[in-house]
């Protein structure tokens, strides 16, 4: 297929399934314009997102990096009232343009942002009592790509058995597989791939959409 036939094909897709809101065209274009990077997911990634999340009927929903709250959106868009979804940031700026968005699409009440970092803060969930463990049905991973791998050993503890794991950029840009690249962030996202595909305790696979998704279902621990 040709480089223009893919590209048609994107936004025909998008057209027809992943038509956003006001409140996230809004979002992309606010994004821009405070000058943060335009890193979140594509309006038919979020889609994906939102039909992966109904799908395996999930309630309570973890996010690590929430930038301007674009995913975060998505992520609930098909679930029920009474799903809540936490999610972290720790840059101040972009948690602020998140929980505007999160006012202005009426989520606030079932949007929880905690502002942190996502390693710090998921250490303090699992120094509660009884570690936290299984609270989440649904964990996205999506902000420092160097703890990757950390974020998958804490989803074990954090997910319950049956739970969904998702990790946005499992191509990185084409670097996984780029025998020059050998930067931290890639050798991160490497391992964390190669342990979603090995291990027993995940049923894996990355959806060639965008940048790589990563979706696995946790087995148990
Ligand atoms: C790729 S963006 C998230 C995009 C968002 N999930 C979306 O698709 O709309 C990554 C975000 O993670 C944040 N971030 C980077 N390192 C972080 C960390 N250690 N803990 C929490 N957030 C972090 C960045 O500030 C940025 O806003």
């Amino acid at each position: 297929m040709s480089p223009e036939a893919k590209t048609s094909l994107l936004a025909y897709s998008e057209e027809l399934f992943a038509p956003e809101s006001d409140v996230l065209r809004w979002l992309r274009e606010e994004i821009v314009a405070r000058g943060f990077p335009p890193i979140h997911v594509s309006p038919l990634e979020g889609r994906i997102l939102s039909v992966l999340a109904r799908l395996c009927g999930v309630r309570r929903l973890l996010e690590l990096g929430t930038l301007g709250g674009y995913s975060a959106l998505w992520l609930v868009a098909l679930l029920p009232r009474e799903a809540r979804l936490v999610t972290i940031e720790a840059e101040p700026r972009h948690a602020a343009l998140a929980r505007e968005a999160f006012e202005r699409a009426g989520e606030s009440d079932r949007i929880e942002l905690v502002e942190g970092t996502a390693r710090a803060v998921i250490e303090a969930m699992l120094r509660q009592e009884g570690g936290r463990r299984g609270s989440f049905d649904l964990i996205f991973v999506d902000a420092d790509k160097e703890n990757y791998p950390y974020y998958m050993e804490a989803a074990c503890r954090l997910l319950r058995p049956g739970g969904l794991l998702l990790g946005d950029n499992a191509y990185w840009g084409g670097k996984v597989v780029d025998a020059r690249a050998a930067d931290a962030a890639t050798e991160a996202i490497r391992l964390f791939n190669r342990r979603l595909a090995d291990d027993p305790r995940f049923e894996a696979v990355v959806l060639p959409v965008r940048d790589g998704l990563a979706v696995a279902r946790f087995t148990g621990p």
